[in-house]
């Protein structure tokens, strides 16, 4: 196992591939955004037939990565991101929906609809809490935010909290941790959490944002 790129109290962060960078599986519970299997291009690109430089999400062409990281876990809890047109995994218990509040998305440009939700599949036992709709309602991080993190696919914080306060106690593992809001979010909430990320400009954007998100924290306190 390699050293951790970042860490904290509560974080640890691993730049590598999840496939092989495997200490996430000594955690409690799987919340994972995985490469969808869509061939995601950012939506800079194919602007009303204008080709623009984008940037591709890795191993994103196919859902293999997502499907060997769940055989690795087992059947322990997790939830996992999807879309409507890829196979949700086969051991989906219950589906929930991210409303992306007042976006639209790209997708087919042919289509007079776009896309404002996400889905989000429930595998596993032990979530806990409140009975509640299983439509969470979190804004989407528009481009040109200054708030949104320089990464093609990153998740509201909010978004993440409200999925990691239904999970069964222990550590988070992302092994997709993207621009880091999961590891954010776990932490925000008390959580120990352990990412791993392929990009090693994501790495770099998670650990600045876990400084940063530290330093005002201890400036406010
Ligand atoms: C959909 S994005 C995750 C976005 C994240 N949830 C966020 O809020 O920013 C998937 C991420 O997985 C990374 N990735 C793809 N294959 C990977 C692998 N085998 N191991 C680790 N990370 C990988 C990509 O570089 C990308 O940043």
């Amino acid at each position: 196992m390699s050293a951790p790129y970042y860490r904290d109290d509560l974080v640890t962060l691993y730049h590598g591939d999840c496939l092989e960078e495997t200490a996430w599986l000594a955690a409690d519970v799987l919340v994972m955004d995985p490469p969808y299997g869509m061939g995601y291009e950012s939506n800079f690109n194919r602007i009303k037939g204008t080709q623009k430089v984008g940037r591709p999400v890795a191993g994103d062409k196919t859902i293999d990565a997502r499907d060997r990281s769940l055989i690795a876990w087992g059947d322990r809890p997790a939830l996992v991101f999807g879309r409507w047109d890829v196979a949700r995994p086969a051991a989906t218990r219950h589906r929930l929906i991210w409303d992306k509040g007042n976006s639209v998305g790209m997708g087919d440009l042919s289509m007079p609809w776009g896309h404002a939700e996400e889905e989000i599949y429930v595998l596993g036992k032990g979530f806990i809490g409140k009975r509640e709709s299983n439509v969470i309602r979190a804004q989407m991080l528009m481009s040109g935010d200054h708030a949104r993190p320089d990464h093609p696919t990153p998740k509201p914080i909010g978004l993440m909290e409200v999925l990691i306060s239904k999970c069964p106690a222990g550590v988070v593992a992302d092994p997709f941790a993207g621009s880091g809001s999961t590891l954010i979010a776990a932490r925000n909430l008390g959580r120990q959490a352990i990412g791993v990320e392929l990009e090693e400009r994501y790495c770099e954007i998670i650990a600045k944002r876990l400084s940063q998100q530290a330093f005002d924290f201890e400036a406010i306190a």
